[in-house]
């Protein structure tokens, strides 16, 4: 018999089945959960109701300033809910083991872990995955990503992050989808459906988690962990979106940020975490803190002592204390004398406990600790295959002059750089359980792919950085970085670049240089590898550069002087070999950029949706009053939705189905694409409308749809939007979301800036 059958007669047994007031469920509860829930809840002394609010770090993988102590002991006592940063079955059921048969109560933990894109089988980084606009494969990234962490005993994962963010400084900005709050919902939709599937009972699925609840990407001068202050209307509109997506999405939970939002710490705000999450957005899931966030509190200033913060955190709505373990040490006395009201104990505990009881574990404590899925289904041959299909279509082809990509299978190359050999650094920031012995570098990829066909020469030819201050954190945090003689290094470069008939140059940033606390204030290719390029270029030899880096660089002098730019991010396990087909034409670059990339950095914060303005900039440099820079221009290096194809698309005029739109009608907006080059290509065709008269100033562009098709040489097809008048609300400056009538323009093209456009009328 299974646990949830045995308990309610144990309960029921010892004539403790109570369901007191304030344990009663909330009316959205399916009946045999709350009963059972309640039933449990009756039988829990407060401390164990407690204990189910802690969550505590345990094992291989340190992701904060601090790990737990104790936890064996703790789990014993009742004290614990939740653990995170183990995994693989036989860890999980030993620690699922002491809480089921040796805890008073036998209640089953939850085991988390940053599962952010992949688990064993790594995917390129979130912003990498974004630029393939195929909500398809990143769905189906977070199904593996979900199959492998519970075959692996998980049962929730960190993730989806769905900050928006417009600073490229933040380097937390490869964690999420980019700039656009539109573009990030329907992420964080695929994200959450790819995690949780039809049913979070199943084996095979994860409890999601939203994070960081809210606008964690808009930290002040772009450092991690700064200060937020934006105003209602700009959060609401701008910000806001994907969390509550990806709560109607139905994800199971929501993790706190790190920073204030309007003075104050999310982990204390209750107008964020009770009133819009919960009374407005109507989540029903639990609240976790991020990392020590409540102990945080103190530093911020908010709180006075531990004791403050923890009742802070929990009226907020926090329903989970991740590692500060002040909850567990502070609350019942807290109660005890008063001073915080038990209830909310009660619903913090409900909430944990309904997420266990969906996550099937009352029923089986060690459904995900199964050892022979363990074995057979990480890392299998179509997770691979997946992982380098979808490692393609992330990449965006930034500069392709005079058609040098795709390369000839003939010849030799001078494969140079720091980062052409390495296997740690193409699987990324946040690379779960990944692991770089199984992951496929530059070197190894164009190797395998081309056999005898082509001679390589290679060489490093620079250090990441000759920085030695930057060297040291980044080896700090863990990184395996190391510094070799310059002068060596390029000597070698020039050398292997002098016999070959093109030099791929693999440059950009060490995977430590961007994620949490990476934040950069020059987001250039480091000094050392710029110096490297230029060498390289007084060769006369053809350069292409394969860049990986987790955010947008600038790449004014690479753009300049590169033959070609080929964006790789961080692509994953299999991120060799799918660099190499996309340089020799075995598959066409696809991707297009979800965040702008400025010429410098004195242009962020820089994205494609900015507001009507008073004196806007009309194109006359000499037209003295206009928002403008003396000493760069007001557009970015590359807009948003950018992205090239070994072929050519062509865009025909856009054909409305009337100049009006009515209140309850639509409008559909046709336009033909042809495919004028000479590859089969895919093309993300995007659609913005402008709003061009309305009561609050509004975006000169904001991404409405888009739709990626695959055409072949010569092939032409008529593709039609629909836009209805729900498409063109807005939020007032009461926070209302309406729509009004008036003049609009819809724009459609290949990127945010080469587009056609055509006007029409909202009208009721
Ligand atoms: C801190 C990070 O901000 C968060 O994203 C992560 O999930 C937690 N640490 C747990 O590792």
């Amino acid at each position: 018999m299974k646990l949830k059958h045995i308990l309610p007669i144990f309960l029921m047994l010892s004539g403790l089945l109570a369901c007191t007031p304030e344990n009663t469920p909330g009316s959205h509860s399916d009946p045999e959960m709350d009963s059972f829930i309640a039933e449990l809840m009756g039988k829990m002394t407060l401390e164990e109701k407690i204990g189910q609010i802690n969550l505590v770090s345990v094992g291989f993988d340190v992701t904060g300033p601090r790990v737990s102590e104790d936890v064996e002991e703790k789990i014993v006592n009742g004290q614990v809910g939740a653990v995170f940063n183990t995994y693989t079955p036989v860890a999980v059921r030993k620690l699922q083991e002491l809480a089921i048969s040796k805890s008073r109560l036998g209640i089953p933990l939850l085991f988390a872990f940053d599962v952010v894109h992949g688990h064993r089988t790594i995917f390129p980084v979130p912003l990498g995955l974004a630029a393939s606009w195929d909500m398809e494969l990143i769905e189906k990234s977070a199904r593996i990503a979900a199959e492998e962490a519970s075959a692996e005993g998980l049962n929730w994962t960190f993730s989806p992050m769905v900050d928006i963010t417009r600073d490229p400084r933040w380097g937390r900005i490869c964690e999420g989808s980019g700039e656009d709050a539109w573009y990030g919902s329907r992420v964080a939709e695929a994200m959450v459906r790819g995690y949780q599937g039809e049913d979070l009972a199943a084996q095979n699925t994860v409890m999601a988690c939203i994070k960081h609840f809210a606008l964690y990407g808009g930290a002040m001068s772009g450092r991690d962990y700064s200060t937020v202050d934006m105003s209602l209307l700009k959060m609401t509109e701008d910000y806001m979106p994907p969390y509550k997506a990806a709560v109607e999405a139905g994800a199971g939970s929501v993790m706190t940020s790190f920073n204030d939002i309007n003075g104050v710490p999310a982990t204390a705000n209750r107008w964020l975490l009770t009133e819009l999450l919960r009374e407005q957005w109507g989540f029903e899931g639990f609240v976790v803190t991020d990392y020590t966030a409540v102990e945080e509190l103190i530093p911020f200033g908010v709180a006075k002592d531990v004791r403050d913060a923890a009742r802070l955190s929990l009226e907020a709505g926090v329903d989970m204390d991740m590692v500060s373990e002040i909850m567990v040490d502070h609350i019942g006395v807290l109660i005890e004398e008063q001073i915080v009201d038990p209830q909310l104990v009660d619903e913090a505990c409900r909430r944990v406990l309904e997420a266990k009881y969906k996550l099937g574990l009352f029923e089986d404590p060690y459904r995900y600790a199964d050892e022979q899925r363990g074995r057979d289904i990480p890392l299998s041959k179509d997770y691979r295959n997946a992982a380098m299909e979808i490692a393609t279509r992330s990449m965006v082809l930034l500069k392709n002059e005079n058609e040098i990509l795709p390369l000839k299978r003939e010849g030799s190359i001078a494969l140079i750089g720091p980062l052409a050999s390495s296997r740690r650094d193409v699987i990324g920031n946040w690379s779960g359980g990944g692991r770089a012995a199984d992951a496929v570098s530059v070197e190894e990829g164009m190797r395998k792919l081309l056999g005898k066909d082509v001679v390589i020469h290679t060489a490093k030819g620079a250090n990441i950085t000759n920085d030695t201050l930057l060297l040291y954190k980044l080896n700090a945090h863990g990184g395996r970085l190391d510094y070799l003689d310059p002068a060596k290094l390029l000597k070698e470069a020039l050398r292997a670049a002098r016999k070959s008939d093109v030099i791929l140059a693999v440059v950009g940033e060490s995977q430590g240089m961007s994620g949490e606390s990476a934040s950069r204030s020059h987001i250039g290719i480091p000094q050392s590898q710029l110096d490297l390029l230029k060498a390289l270029k007084k060769t006369g030899k053809p350069l292409v550069i394969v860049l990986m880096n987790g955010r947008p660089l600038t790449l004014e002098w690479e753009n300049e002087h590169a033959d070609a730019i080929l964006e790789t991010w961080f692509a994953g396990t299999e991120a060799g070999n799918a660099i190499a087909r996309v340089l020799y034409g075995e598959s066409n670059p696809s991707g297009k950029l979800t965040a702008t990339f400025p010429r410098n950095i004195g242009q962020i914060p820089i994205f494609y949706n900015h507001k009507n303005i008073g004196r806007p900039y009309g194109g006359d440099m000499l037209d003295k009053f206009k928002s403008q820079y003396l000493d760069v221009s007001n557009e970015p290096l590359f807009p948003f939705g950018f992205g090239l194809s070994y072929t050519t698309f062509s865009y025909g005029e856009l054909q409305l189905s009337s100049t009006e739109l009515g209140k309850s009608g639509s409008l559909s907006i046709s336009v033909e694409v042809s495919n004028t080059g000479s590859y089969t290509g895919e093309e993300v065709v995007q659609l913005y409308v402008q709003d061009l008269v309305a009561s609050v100033t509004r975006p000169v562009k904001e991404l409405k749809a888009y739709q990626k098709i695959s055409l072949s040489p010569g092939e032409a097809r008529e593709l039609t939007f629909t836009l209805s008048p729900d498409d063109l609300r807005f939020y007032n400056t009461q926070l209302e979301y309406i729509s009004e009538p008036g003049a609009f323009k819809v724009y459609v093209g290949t990127n945010s800036r080469d587009v056609q456009e055509a006007g029409f009328e909202l009208v009721w």
